[in-house]
């Protein structure tokens, strides 16, 4: 979502408002997969998002992007160098060699599911390849810095330091954010901060991590539509999304489909250890 400057209240969720953000978490992360299993050349970003229409009519349950804030479709595709938020059209059509991102959201029981991530369409570039690799170890080390007693700057602070070193920059425009009954609701989860600074997560916190990953610079633009924001440079941009919930131990990640509470994208298709010499 876009960084806004307002300072508010972060909720911590009873066990029946949790139980619900797992069951929306599991059912987005399963809805992504689907779809991204789906994704070939030719297609155009619009019959993704009619998937998605056909799995929530089939599950009876809402895609959130919908009306939302006047957002016309029920996902967001980012091609290439759209960083996030990229509207599905008829006219975007997919073609060998690009990079998809495909970001779902999900209302169940009330509370919202939200899940992305970035897939090459049929052979890529070894470079975009090494770039999803570095978001996605990105994420993840975001992931693990969700231990008992850290704070919110913790979380950026380990993306940056995966990709950062590998010469890409963080988008800022751009943040994660608190998910509940609400799309978007404090706190704010920058992707890049300083270690031991901000908000002290607690149990029962749920937000989402999503690390959008730049090529070369940080900077985003808005296209005129409001929503598509493209990087400033137009060179390619990778974002993974997941919703967490911050546990006793540590976090455990509601948008897989069972609760093994693994941080790997659904769906299977990356190889074993898969970012982690990126
Ligand atoms: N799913 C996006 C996020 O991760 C938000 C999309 S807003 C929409 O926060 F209106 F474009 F759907
Ligand atoms: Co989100
Ligand atoms: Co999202």
């Amino acid at each position: 979502m876009r960084s806004f400057a307002r300072p508010g209240t972060v909720s911590v969720k009873n066990a029946a408002k949790l139980q619900a953000m797992r069951a929306a978490g599991r059912l987005a992360s399963e809805c992504l997969a689907w779809i991204l299993a789906q994704v070939e050349p030719g297609m155009c970003t619009l019959d993704l998002d009619d998937l998605q229409m056909q799995f929530a009519k089939k599950h009876g349950v809402r895609p959130a992007p919908l009306g939302y804030k006047g957002f016309p479709r029920s996902i967001c595709t980012s091609i290439n160098e759209v960083i996030c938020h990229g509207i599905p059209k008829a006219t975007d059509v997919l073609r060998e060699g690009d990079i998809v991102g495909i970001d779902v959201t999900l209302v169940v029981e009330e509370m919202h599911g939200d899940n992305a991530a970035t897939i090459p369409v049929g052979q890529v570039e070894e470079s975009t390849m090494r770039l999803l690799a570095t978001t996605l170890a990105a994420q993840r080390a975001g992931i693990q810095a969700i231990v008992p007693g850290a704070r919110v700057g913790d979380i950026g602070h380990a993306i940056q330091s995966i990709a950062e070193p590998r010469g890409y920059s963080v988008v800022r425009d751009f943040v994660g954010h608190g998910v509940g009954r609400r799309f978007h609701e404090d706190p704010q989860i920058p992707h890049y901060g300083s270690p031991g600074r901000g908000l002290r997560l607690r149990p029962g916190m749920t937000f989402t991590v999503e690390p959008m990953i730049n090529q070369g610079v940080a900077g985003a633009e808005i296209q005129g539509d409001g929503w598509t924001a493209l990087t400033a440079d137009r060179q390619l941009s990778a974002q993974y999304e997941h919703t967490l919930e911050v546990t006793e131990e540590g976090v455990r990640v509601l948008t897989v489909r069972n609760d093994e509470g693994h941080w790997e994208p659904p769906g299977g298709y990356w190889p074993e250890g898969f970012g982690d010499s990126a």
